[in-house]
C-alpha cells in the first residue's frame, strides 16, 4: 500500500520504517528540513536498537522516502498517519496545536478520498475535532474518514513492539476505512480490535495509566516490605505468577519517568476532570511516584548525613534502559537534587551522556562505568541498565572512600553485596 506518515519523531519514524519493512511504500513527512536532509543521507536523529539498519535497508529498496512537503505526502498516498507531538501544557492538559495544524494542512492538500489516521496519543474526542477541522478547511469537499489507531511502542524496544504488536486498535466512525486498515496491518499477524473512535482514544490513556498504576502499586508495597523486613522482588515474583496479574511492570525503584507515563497520567486526570469525574486513584499514583524519589534521597542523606562537598558516582541517566532519552528521567531529577544539596557528581550512562550534557552542565561524564567510582563517597544506581550488573565491584569498592551503594533499581543481590563488604541500600529489600 502507499502510506504517508506525518511527523518523524519516535513514533512516526519507527512506524514508517516498519511499514516499509513489511512491504508498504512509505513517505515520511517532517516540517524540519534539516531532519529530512539527515534522514535522506541515512542519519538517524534518535537511538533505537535496530532502527538505523532498517531505515537504510528500506531507503535503498525504494520503499521509504522523506520529504518536508505535506502536500506531496497527501497526494501520493490513500492512508495518511498523523504522528506529531502532543506535548503537555502547564496545567497537565494536552497541547493539540500540532495535530490541528496538520489536520488543516491535510485538508488543504486533499483532492480525493483519504483515510486520515491519528497515531499520536490524544485525549478522547480529538478524532471528532480532527474530522470537523478537515471538513472546514477542505475546499474541494472530497470524502474522507478519520481513524484512531493509537501506538503502544516502548522506547528502546520500539522496532520489536511495532513488528510484533500485542494488538492493533482501530477506532472508526463508519465501516468504510476498516478494510484498508486491516490491509495495512495484515503483515504483522496481530489481533485487530475495531472500536468507535472515542473508545480507541481512551484505550491508549487507560492502558498507560494502568501500567503507571502497577508501578506505583509495587512501589507502595516496597515501603511495606522495608518496614516489615520482606523482599519486594520475591513478593512481585509471587504476585506475578498469577497470570491475571503478571510479573511485568512490577519492578520497584525510584519511580517511573519518560515522555509518556507522567504526561499521559496528567492528561488522563485532566480529561476525566473535563467530563466531570475526579480520578483520585490516578492522583495517588502520581503522589506515590513523587514520594518514591523523596524516600530514596532520604535514604542517601540518612547514610551520608550531609551531601555538601560529597562526591557521588551515578550509574544511569536515561529514564530507563536501552534508550538515550533523558526527558523526565528520574535519574536526572536525582542528579539535580544532589547537586542542589552541594554534592559533586561523576556520572556514567551507556547511551544517554550526550543528551544529558545539556541538562547537567556541572558534572563529570565518565566513559567507562568501572571508572565512575574513582575518589567518590558512594555509588548511586539510577537506571536499570542490564550492563550495570557487570560492574567491577572489587575495583569500584577500592575506588570509593567507603564501600557504599544506593541501588535505586534493585540490580544487585543484597546478601551477595553484604558478603562482599558493601553497605548496600536498595528498594523494598
Ligand atoms: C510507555 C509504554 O510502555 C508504552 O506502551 C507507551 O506507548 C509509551 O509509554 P516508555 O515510556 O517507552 O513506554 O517506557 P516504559 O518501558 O513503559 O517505562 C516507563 C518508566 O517506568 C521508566 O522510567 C521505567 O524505568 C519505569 N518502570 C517500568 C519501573 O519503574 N518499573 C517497572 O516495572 C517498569
Amino acid at each position: 500500500m502507499k502510506l504517508t506518515i506525518i511527523g518523524t519523531g519516535y513514533v512516526g519514524l519507527v512506524t514508517g520504517t516498519c511499514f516499509a519493512e513489511v512491504g508498504h511504500h512509505v513517505i515520511c513527512v517532517d516540517s524540519d528540513a534539516n531532519k529530512v536532509e539527515m534522514l535522506r543521507r541515512g542519519g538517524i536523529p534518535i537511538y533505537e536498537p535496530g532502527l538505523e539498519e532498517l531505515v537504510k535497508k528500506n531507503v535503498a529498496a525504494g520503499r521509504l522516502s522523506f520529504t518536508n512537503s505535506t502536500a506531496e505526502g497527501v497526494e501520493k498516498s490513500d492512508v495518511i498517519f498523523i504522528a506529531v507531538p502532543t506535548p503537555p501544557q502547564p496545567d497537565g492538559s494536552v497541547d493539540l496545536s500540532y495535530i490541528e495544524r496538520v489536520a488543516r494542512d491535510i485538508a488543504g492538500a486533499m483532492t480525493s478520498y483519504k483515510i486520515v489516521v491519528d497515531k499520536s496519543t490524544v485525549p478522547v474526542k480529538t478524532g471528532e475535532k480532527v474530522a470537523e477541522t478537515i471538513k472546514r478547511y477542505c475546499k474541494a469537499q472530497v470524502e474522507f474518514d478519520v481513524v484512531s489507531n493509537p501506538e503502544f511502542l516502548r522506547e528502546g524496544f520500539a522496532v520489536d513492539d511495532l513488528m510484533k504488536p500485542d494488538r492493533v486498535v482501530v477506532g472508526v466512525r463508519s465501516p468504510r476505512p476498516v478494510a484498508a486498515m486491516k490491509q495495512v496491518y495484515e503483515p504483522f499477524n496481530a489481533p485487530i480490535i475495531v472500536t468507535d473512535i472515542n473508545s480507541a482514544e481512551l484505550i491508549k490513556h487507560a492502558s498507560n495509566s494502568f501500567l503507571a498504576l502497577k508501578i506505583s502499586y509495587i512501589n507502595a508495597v516496597s515501603i511495606l516490605c522495608e518496614a516489615a523486613g520482606a523482599n519486594v522482588q520475591e513478593v512481585a515474583t509471587g504476585m506475578g505468577l498469577d497470570d491475571r496479574i503478571g510479573r511485568r511492570f512490577l519492578n520497584a525503584g525510584i519511580g517511573f519517568g519518560g515522555s509518556c507515563f507522567p504526561k499521559d497520567l496528567s492528561a488522563f486526570i485532566k480529561i476525566s476532570e473535563q467530563v466531570g469525574y475526579d480520578f483520585r486513584l490516578l492522583k495517588e499514583v502520581q503522589n506515590i511516584n513523587a514520594e518514591q524519589m523523596e524516600r530514596f534521597i532520604k535514604k542517601i542523606t540518612e547514610t551520608l548525613w550531609v551531601l555538601k562537598d560529597k562526591k557521588i558516582a551515578v550509574l544511569g541517566l536515561a529514564f530507563k534502559q536501552n534508550t538515550d532519552d533523558v526527558r523526565s528521567s528520574p535519574a536526572i531529577d536525582l542528579c539535580q537534587r544532589m547537586l542542589k544539596e552541594g554534592a559533586t557528581l561523576r556520572v556514567h550512562d551507556p547511551k544517554a551522556m550526550d543528551k544529558a550534557r545539556a541538562v547537567l552542565p556541572n558534572v563529570t561524564f565518565v566513559d567507562d562505568m568501572n571508572d565512575v567510582a574513582q575518589g567518590c563517597d558512594a555509588i548511586v544506581v539510577a537506571t536499570e541498565w542490564d550492563e550495570f550488573k557487570k560492574l567491577d565491584l572489587e575495583r569500584s569498592r577500592e575506588a570509593l572512600s567507603a564501600p557504599i551503594m544506593f541501588d535505586g533499581r534493585n540490580l544487585f543481590d543484597p546478601q551477595e553485596m553484604e558478603k562482599l563488604g558493601w553497605i548496600y541500600k536498595s528498594i523494598g529489600r
